[in-house]
């Protein structure tokens, strides 16, 4: 299967993947100091306490304590093994990687730019023949909707004739063959295996992702034939549900705040109108993927789907997913049926931005919903929306939310406080322990062990200390080959790590913070990540180390002496000369000690 990929290639696809960048992609980061800090991929929050160090190369959450270099926060954010993800990032950073699955991944990299290319020339292609001759029944239709020509500039609106192979031709001439040209979805063949242009006399929309590259096209019809819109299919670069239409354009608004729409037409009237927080699903329901691409750019989401979509099932996981992630969901219905496009055509931006201010909170929306679906005149309509209410209520983890809506809903339908707070109470979960903070846990369970204890974990994390200041500033290794030799490593743990990092050291080769964290058993990860983030800044990492290892001294002295003191406690099995070979033991240990101390 795979063999294992050797230090210096890993060492390169690393160099090519810089945390920073990589983590940008699915975390919104803004920088204090020489940090990045974000809200944490990995557990809920809503205050950032997940940090990415460029310096150093790793990231940090202070929250869950998850750390480590950039393979490992693809490991964790993408689900993959270690492995996977080095792929990945190889991948990535367009580097080849030798196997034979791997040259899989390098066909599989050149065919997608093969199609990116071809996507490209395609819009250049459609965009031409909307401002020529052949395109005025669209450019006729664009001004009936009154898009601008700054906006079909912007968004690269295109028309394709309604004729049978012109971007076809044009592409052969291009130099791509059938093959090619295939795979990108623009052309189809025909039952006599010739191949003709996917789109016929339609408004063209070419979908950008964020770095503007085009993914693939949406066309519209000109009149009310149907069907309203052709798409791209499932191409090497374009998957339905996992990209949103004009993000390239919504991520630099100024606004925390992005407006999500369904359709092409809704987008580029916003934008239009100087509303540019808007991006569009383009389907039918939100996707998890497209949840996951809104929580990285923004705090808080506005959902303005028709009132079918939005109620649908697919949509309302899209929504719970971005809410469990510490995202405010909201959701904006137009009135009177409207598509956010008629609307602000006709009531202008202050319009639509009253209706996003006006819009409703995701579970005073659930509520509305259900309130829709039961006869509230009757009384087991009544009680079944209320039932189904306080499920709703019982997810909502914050108290004083949770009260405002129930007084809202025992105003609303006359049901008392009481009554509604028993049933939400019902069924909420006993959620007080569970979110116990994990800190709290931590502290907790160092309570309970013992001083024996306390003092290997101080060892412990003294040594991992020494090694993060070690790989951090690889000039203090002759400091510490002076006082500090492998051998005195307490755990085999340790001693592994300190042997490899010293030997790559002796070799006068350097050993990176982010190469420490692979080194490292995977469980020691976090506890690395978090020492070279909060415990190695000083300046002098000389000193830093000496200090170390004059505690790591006195931790073993302290250890000894309580050895001795236990066994002194026990005398009945020691004869006499052995208890007076423990004092004199205990008082040398203690004159170390203080030596030591006094250092
Ligand atoms: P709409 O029917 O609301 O279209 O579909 P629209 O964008 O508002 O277009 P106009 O205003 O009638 O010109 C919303 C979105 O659903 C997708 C498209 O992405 C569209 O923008 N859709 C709709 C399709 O993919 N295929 C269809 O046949 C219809
Ligand atoms: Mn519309």
């Amino acid at each position: 299967m795979y063999t294992r990929y050797s230090d210096e290639l890993i060492e390169e696809i690393r160099i090519n993947n810089d945390i920073v960048d990589v983590v940008s992609e699915y975390v919104r980061l803004e920088k204090r100091g020489k940090n990045y800090f974000g809200l944490c991929p990995f557990h809920r929050e809503k205050t950032p306490s997940f940090s990415v160090e460029s310096g150093k190369q790793i990231f940090y959450c202070f929250g869950c304590g998850k750390g480590g270099n950039v393979f490992q926060f693809v490991s964790l954010a993408e689900k993959l093994d270690y492995i996977e993800s080095v792929r990945l990032l190889a991948d990535r950073a367009k580097i080849v990687l030798p196997e034979s699955d791997d040259t899989e991944q390098a066909e599989k990299a050149k065919l997608k730019q093969l199609v990116l290319n071809i996507n490209l020339i395609t819009a250049r292609y459609y965009n031409d023949v909307l401002n020529s001759r052949h395109g005025e029944p669209a450019a006729a239709y664009l001004k009936k909707r009154e898009i601008s020509g700054n906006t079909v500039r912007k968004f690269g609106i295109g028309y394709s004739t309604d004729e049978w192979d012109n971007l076809y031709q044009h592409l052969r001439s291009e130099g791509f063959d059938d093959e090619q040209l295939l795979q990108s979805g623009l052309v189809l063949k025909s039952s006599k295996s010739t191949l003709y242009d996917r789109f016929k006399g339609r408004l063209i929309f070419p979908i950008f992702d964020v770095r503007g590259n085009v993914l693939g096209f949406g066309g519209r019809v000109l009149d009310n034939s149907l069907p309203k819109y052709v798409n791209s299919p499932e191409t090497p670069v374009y998957s339905k549900g996992k990209h949103l239409y004009a993000l390239n354009f919504a991520k630099n608004s100024d606004s925390k705040k992005l407006i999500v729409v369904e359709g092409y037409m809704d987008v580029i009237s916003l934008h239009q109108s100087g509303i540019n927080n808007v991006v569009a699903s383009l389907g039918t329901a939100l996707t998890d993927s497209q949840g996951r691409i809104l929580k990285k750019y923004a705090d808080e989401i506005v959902i303005s789907y028709d009132a079918d979509t939005a109620g649908q099932a697919a949509t309302q996981r899209g929504l719970d997913l971005l809410n469990e992630m510490g995202c405010s969901v909201k959701v904006l219905t137009v009135p009177d049926g409207k598509d956010p496009d008629e609307y602000i055509r006709k009531n202008g931006p202050d319009g639509f931005k009253k209706l996003v201010d006006s819009a409703l909170s995701l579970v005073e929306y659930k509520i509305k919903v259900l309130r829709s679906e039961q006869d509230l005149t009757a009384t087991e309509g009544k009680i079944a929306f209320l039932n189904k209410a306080a499920i709703v209520l019982s997810k909502v983890d914050n108290i004083m939310e949770r009260e405002m809506y129930i007084k809202k809903l025992s105003r609303e339908y006359e049901i008392s406080e009481d009554a509604i707070l028993s049933e939400v109470m019902r069924r909420t979960k006993p959620a007080a322990k569970q979110s116990l903070k994990i800190a709290n846990a931590v502290e907790a369970a160092r309570k309970v062990t013992t001083a024996g204890d306390e003092i290997d974990e101080k060892l412990l994390h003294d040594e991992r200390l020494i090694l993060s200041l070690l790989c951090v500033d690889n000039s203090t290794y002759k400091t510490v080959k002076e006082n500090f030799n492998t051998m005195f490593f307490t755990s085999a743990e340790n001693t592994r790590v300190a042997e490899l990092v010293f030997s790559r050291l002796e070799n006068r080769r350097d050993f990176t913070p982010a190469e420490l964290l692979d080194a490292v058993n995977p469980e020691d990860t976090g506890k690395f990540a978090r020492i070279l983030k909060e415990e190695c800044y000083c300046d002098d990492n000389r000193r830093a180390i000496l200090g170390k290892i004059r505690d790591i001294g006195v931790l073993k002295a302290e250890k000894r002496q309580k050895q001795i003191l236990e066994q002194l406690n026990d005398k009945s099995k020691l004869s006499e000369g052995d208890v007076d070979k423990l004092k004199q033991e205990l008082k040398d240990m203690t004159q170390k000690m203080n030596n030591i101390k006094g250092m």
